[in-house]
């Protein structure tokens, strides 16, 4: 087992009507808050109605960035934080997904500098102070509501960056269930893919801790019970509800304690085709996850094997890999790029996504991919 340090400073507020605390709770850092918004799902869900009046009802001045797409870009971050400098914000409330609540993480960055956002993310500047974030997650997927991690794409450059940095945690996250309920399904079955694939790339990453392994077992099994029930009872409280704990917990330091890394080498695979095809990124891992275990079964077979019997009792390695596809399958995600109408049998479509592969460096951590990999991956996903 490795050395490691436990530190989680997020106030996670859990449950129907936590919002309700929200107006007071933000005020604390001042009167001027930069409300964070997608493209429309807050307002249309009546979440953004809840929020917003409980933070004029605390006396709160409401500046809006709204129109953060998914898979989010930095032109939207520099934007908002311009927003943020000219009217001397205090506090940032994201109120959305991943996206939303990943890009107002480097707003909060972004507002105490001078230069542009993508300076921030590349490493070139070095930030020493952020704007106190508020988040209100409206998906369960991510986990960014308790960690300090962004994921940001700019699309000239074609690069999406993971970027980390402690003072990106959220000062306080707010988890009502009751603000999923009105997730379509395909979110839906992508947020439950994302949990699965966060918790795999740490079983999967470098190390050895036997309970970290345990806990990551019992958040997939969580996923295998209850995603494929709640695809079927889209507004089902409680199932929402255990659907956006697990979500948490794969992706808040817990699942990593006493290991060295995740590998994150899919992670950084389904990146690329988002890049290039804006594919949703839990769409991306389960074309993404099998084809990289067909490619690993002759390299880690014993660690592919102990997966399969934890989790399915499975027989073997092929078993193994079958297993999670018809998971990913139940659940209504796609296994295959022609299945989101990527045509790899055209050489330009191959060529695209094997060169922006490189410049990403889509390597992983404990597998490194290699060029020739790449290609492999490519096949596989087809
Ligand atoms: O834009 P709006 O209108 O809000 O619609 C969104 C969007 O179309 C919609 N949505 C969100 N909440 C909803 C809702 N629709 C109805 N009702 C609601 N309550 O769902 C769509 C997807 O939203 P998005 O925020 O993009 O999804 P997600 O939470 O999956 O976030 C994806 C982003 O997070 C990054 C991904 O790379 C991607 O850019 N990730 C961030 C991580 C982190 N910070 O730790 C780790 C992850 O591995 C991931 O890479
Ligand atoms: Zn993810």
């Amino acid at each position: 087992m490795e050395n490691f340090v436990m530190y989680n400073p997020v106030k996670l507020h859990f449950g129907e009507g936590v919002t309700d605390k929200i107006g007071t709770i933000t005020s604390e850092y001042g009167k001027k808050a930069l409300l964070v918004l997608g493209k429309g799902s807050a307002k249309s869900s009546g979440a953004y109605d809840q929020v917003f009046s409980m933070l004029k009802k605390a006396g709160m001045e409401i500046f809006e960035y709204s129109g953060i797409k998914s898979n989010p870009v930095i032109e939207d971050v520099n934007k908002a934080a311009q927003l943020g400098k000219d009217n001397n914000i205090n506090v940032i409330v994201a109120l959305g997904g991943g996206s939303v609540i990943d890009s107002s993480k480097i707003i909060s960055l972004a507002m105490k500098y001078d230069g542009p956002a993508w300076d921030i993310v590349t490493g070139k500047h070095n930030p020493t102070d952020a704007t106190p974030l508020i988040a209100v997650l409206t998906l369960a997927a991510t986990g960014t509501e308790m960690n300090p991690v962004a994921v940001i794409q700019d699309t000239c450059q074609q690069k999406k960056i993971g970027y980390g940095n402690k003072l990106m945690y959220p000062q306080h996250s707010f988890l009502d269930p009751t603000f999923t309920l009105s997730v379509p399904r395909n979110y839906t079955a992508y947020g439950v893919v994302d949990l699965i694939a966060h918790s795999l790339e740490l079983w999967f990453g470098e190390g050895d801790a036997s309970l970290s392994d345990r806990i990551i077992v019992s958040i997939i099994k969580e996923a295998m019970k209850h995603g494929p029930d709640l695809l079927e009872n889209l507004e089902d409280y409680d199932l929402r509800a255990r659907i956006m704990y697990a979500a948490t917990l794969a992706l808040n330091g817990l699942t990593g304690f006493g290991k060295k890394s995740g590998d994150w080498g899919v992670h950084e695979v389904g990146h690329c085709l988002s890049v290039v095809h804006d594919v949703p990124h839990g769409a991306s891992l389960s074309i993404v996850y099998p084809a990289w275990l067909k490619l690993m079964k002759s390299r880690i077979p014993e660690r592919i094997q102990e997966l399969g019997t934890s989790l399915f009792e499975a027989n073997n390695v092929d078993d193994t890999i079958y297993k999670l596809e018809y998971l990913f399958k139940v659940l209504g995600s796609p296994l295959k790029l022609s299945e989101i109408d990527i045509d790899l049998s055209d050489a330009a479509v191959k060529e695209k996504l094997l060169k922006v592969m490189i410049l990403n460096k889509a390597s992983g951590q404990a597998q490194k991919l290699s060029e020739d990999d790449y290609v492999k991956l490519l096949d596989l996903m087809a």
